[in-house]
């Protein structure tokens, strides 16, 4: 979806859509998400240097593809905030890393709903560069934290909306066992 890189989302708007993703469910009232914001055009730009010199770390020389790392800095100066989203995760604890990895991907379909609710466009993207633990590093966190990738967030170009969303058969999805 292309969003209005002028167009700026305030930072009350993006605290409160935070304050939505804050409510979800959350075993042992954990709270493990934990989100980064990338608002000011430098703020996005010095992101997108940090995800191009992970690109360069982790992918092999025969593996490197010019158009995709240039795109790990543009696509962040086309979309007015950046969230990369993050897991805290106890190990040995009592509650298992994929409760933790649930609880905050419940936390961005909040985030995501409320974005939408307000008229802003929204979308989750996992590109490796900002899943690993390279990332974990570069955000300055310690390595008990799983990276879930990157939200971005802006208001929509009306001239220039995303085709219609489809999905399958939902009666593949759902079994009923009411015998
Ligand atoms: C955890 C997660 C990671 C995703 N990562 C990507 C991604 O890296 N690239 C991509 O094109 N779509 C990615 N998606 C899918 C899009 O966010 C979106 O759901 C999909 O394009 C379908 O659009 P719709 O939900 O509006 O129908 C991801 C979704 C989830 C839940």
């Amino acid at each position: 979806m292309a969003m209005d890189p002028q167009r700026e989302v305030s930072r009350e708007v993006v605290m409160s859509l935070l304050e939505d993703a804050h409510w979800a469910p959350t075993h042992g009232l954990n709270q493990p998400w934990r989100f980064h914001v990338f608002a000011s055009l430098a703020a996005r730009t010095r992101l997108g240097e940090g995800l191009q010199a992970i690109y360069d770390e982790i992918t092999p020389v025969a593996k490197h593809i010019d158009a995709k790392r240039t795109k790990l800095l543009t696509n962040l100066q086309h979309a007015p905030v950046v969230i990369s989203v993050g897991a805290r995760v106890v190990t040995g604890g009592k509650i298992p890393e994929w409760e933790e990895i649930a609880a905050v991907s419940c936390a961005v379909q909040n985030l995501m709903l409320s974005a939408h609710e307000r008229g802003l466009g929204a979308y989750w993207s996992s590109p490796p560069v900002a899943c690993g633990g390279e990332f974990t590093r570069w955000l300055g966190l310690e390595g008990t934290h799983r990276m879930m990738g990157l939200v971005y967030l802006g208001w929509p170009q009306s001239d220039q909306l995303p085709p219609p969303s489809t999905r399958g058969d939902l009666l593949d999805r759902v079994t009923w066992h009411d015998a």
